[in-house]
Order: C-alpha cells, then sequence, then structure tokens
C-alpha cells in the first residue's frame, strides 16, 4: 500500500491539529443550538470520528451515502442517493460532513435534497479542498486544508475502494 504513495501530503499531527481548530470554531458557532452531524459514507468515516471526538458537546450523526457514475480519479457528475439518512432532519441544525470537495457537484447535490426536508439551518464541512478544480460554486463553511489537484488517497479516501485504513492523506503514485 505505502508503495503507491507518491508522497505523504498531510500527516496524521497536522490533521489531528487541524481537527480540533474546526471543532473549537464549530462549537462556537452552534453554542446554543442543537447539532446534527451527517457523514457521507464512505470517504467521510475517519473525518466523522476525529471530529466528533474534538467536539465537545451533545450531538447526533446519521450516515448517507452518493455514488457518482464513471472514471474512478474523477466524478461524473451524476450523481445518485445509495443510502438515506434515518432521521428526519427537519427544524435541525444540521452539518454536512464530508472527506473532499472536488468539481463540488456531490455536495450540491446532497444540499439540494436536503434542503428541501426544511432543515433549520444546513451548512458543509469539507476536510479537503481541491479549489482549483470547482465547477459548480457550492458555499463551503469549514474547510479543513485547501489541496493542489493532485488525487489522494488515506484517511478515509480510496482508489478503487483500496487505501481508506492510511493513517495520512498522500498522493497516489502515477500509475
Ligand atoms: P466532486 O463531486 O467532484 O466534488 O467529488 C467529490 C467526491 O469525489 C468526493 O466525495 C470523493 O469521494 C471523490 N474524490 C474527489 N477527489 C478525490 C481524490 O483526490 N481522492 C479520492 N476521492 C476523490
Ligand atoms: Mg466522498
Amino acid at each position: 500500500m505505502q508503495e503507491d504513495v507518491a508522497k505523504i501530503l498531510i500527516g496524521p499531527a497536522d490533521l489531528h491539529q487541524r481537527i480540533v481548530e474546526l471543532a473549537r470554531q464549530i462549537q462556537a458557532d452552534y453554542e446554543g443550538r442543537d447539532l446534527v452531524l451527517i457523514c457521507v459514507l464512505k470517504g467521510a468515516i475517519m473525518f466523522l470520528v476525529d471530529l466528533m471526538k474534538a467536539l465537545q458537546r451533545p450531538l447526533e450523526v446519521d450516515f448517507m451515502a452518493v455514488a457518482s457514475y464513471g472514471a474512478s480519479t474523477q466524478s461524473s457528475g451524476v450523481v445518485r442517493l445509495t443510502k438515506d439518512l434515518d432521521m428526519s432532519i427537519e427544524g435541525r441544525h444540521v452539518l454536512i460532513v464530508e472527506d473532499i470537495i472536488d468539481s463540488g457537484r456531490t455536495l450540491q447535490y446532497i444540499t439540494e435534497i436536503l434542503k428541501l426536508r426544511k432543515p433549520a439551518s444546513l451548512r458543509i464541512c469539507a476536510l479537503l479542498d481541491k479549489r482549483e478544480r470547482r465547477e459548480v460554486d457550492v458555499p463551503v463553511d469549514y474547510v479543513g486544508f485547501v489541496i493542489p489537484n493532485e488525487f489522494v488517497i488515506g484517511y478515509g479516501l480510496d482508489y478503487g475502494e483500496i487505501y481508506r485504513n492510511l493513517p495520512f492523506v498522500g498522493v497516489l503514485k502515477t500509475q
């Protein structure tokens, strides 16, 4: 696995430090309000776990999954829901927890369908932002790291479903 990593982009200590900072900011912003974290499977699992451990306040968690058709290192823009939430989010303060925003199409799709369910508020927290690849404008409220246009793996992110368990974010060797 490690031999397929061209370089480590963000190591475990930097991930931890930044996530603690994000948690502090989220805690301050949601003070006195309820909070529902929505984890977008599967890529955001590691981020969700570390973020929720850093959030020292009551919260609820739910999961949803989407799939995008097409090639594996590029999202096609055609997104479909493969697992829906278990809970109702009507009147709730919802924070979407996502691994990475690339073209923005996945998060645009997710926010569109969740808005229809009338949450009290809806925000996005993405660990990674490949800003230069953005095709649609999606307001991301919390960003961990802005990264260059390279395909990354690890810390939840996969290539062909492999590498999610790497404890760092690395650049995949071009094959
Ligand atoms: P978007 O719809 O183009 O914004 O792509 C978002 C989704 O594509 C993410 O949720 C990831 O699942 C996947 N993705 C985008 N870039 C990468 C990457 O560099 N590594 C792994 N997955 C990625
Ligand atoms: Mg994802």
